[in-house]
């Protein structure tokens, strides 16, 4: 099992806002099982404690995440709907309060497919973002196959999920996937300023209004993640993938 401890996510709220952190930064903040269940659990906590208005993910100045760890995917991936992978896509998907993210460097796979679930995205001028799905012999995941089309275009989605060709901060500016592009060591400051920002602001208001703007989608994207799990589930332990995480692991 991948080795992880509990300070790989960090948690901490202040007036308002719960800001969670991936600190994993010597594994470029890969996301293991482990992880998962403490931002599942922490948005689960979050979403009942009304003295939270917003919630900021953050990475490192230099990674958000390289998404899924590797080593996970060989030896334990997700198996049901239950696991921790699942309930974290669900929590986000479902958050009933804003969700927002600072993103400096790589966001990998599902680094960037969270972010299609998040209300606001603040990029540091040095982030990428990729998919690299198809490379690795998998599928979307995160009902990144209905967002990602549906807010960027078919075309430009299919060079994403299709070619897997990373894009950087501008180029996710220029099609809506972030907000706005900072350099990278202002990046945290102003997502913690915009989420402070809300943190002001009448929590019912906010709660109907995002409610409101997603009325409609969440049925379709819970379907969607269910679909592209079972497919994700399967493909995982196909040759495809195995030799494709086998290679990077042993660096080849
Ligand atoms: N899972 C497990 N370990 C990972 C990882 C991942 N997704 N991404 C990086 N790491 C580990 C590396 O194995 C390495 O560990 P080591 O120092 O013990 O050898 C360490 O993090 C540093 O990674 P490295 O690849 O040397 O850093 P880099 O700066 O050259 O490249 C990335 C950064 C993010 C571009 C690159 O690590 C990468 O492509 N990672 C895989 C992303 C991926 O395919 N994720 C799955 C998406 S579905």
């Amino acid at each position: 099992m991948t080795q992880t401890t509990t300070q790989d996510i960090l948690q901490h709220t202040e007036a308002g806002v719960c800001t969670l952190t991936f600190n994993r930064v010597g594994k470029k903040n890969s996301i293991t099982a482990a992880m998962y269940a403490a931002l599942a659990d922490a948005l689960e906590t979050a979403a009942q404690d009304d003295s939270v208005r917003a919630v900021v993910f953050q990475g490192d100045v230099t990674v958000f995440s390289a998404g899924n760890d590797i080593g996970d995917f060989l030896q334990q991936p997700a198996a049901t709907q239950d696991s921790p992978v699942y309930r974290f896509l669900h929590g986000i998907a479902r958050f009933p309060k804003p969700l927002i993210a600072a993103v400096c460097g790589p966001a990998v796979g599902i680094g960037t497919t969270m972010l299609l679930h998040c209300d606001l995205v603040y990029a540091g001028d040095n982030a990428m973002f990729s998919l690299p799905f198809v490379n690795l012999g998998l599928c979307p995941e995160a009902a990144s196959s209905l967002l990602l089309p549906r807010l960027m275009g078919h075309q430009r989605a299919a060079e994403a999920l299709l070619l897997g060709e990373p894009f950087m901060a501008e180029a996710a500016l220029e099609v809506g996937l972030v907000n706005r592009v900072v350099p990278p060591t202002e990046c945290n400051a102003i997502a913690q300023a915009q989420a402070k920002k809300l943190a002001t602001k009448p929590l019912a208001s906010l709660v109907e209004t995002k409610r409101l703007m997603k009325l409609g989608q969440e049925g379709q994207v819970i379907e969607r993640m269910a679909e592209e799990g079972a497919s994700f589930g399967r493909m995982l332990r196909e040759p495809a993938a195995r030799e494709a995480f086998v290679a990077f692991m042993g660096k080849r």
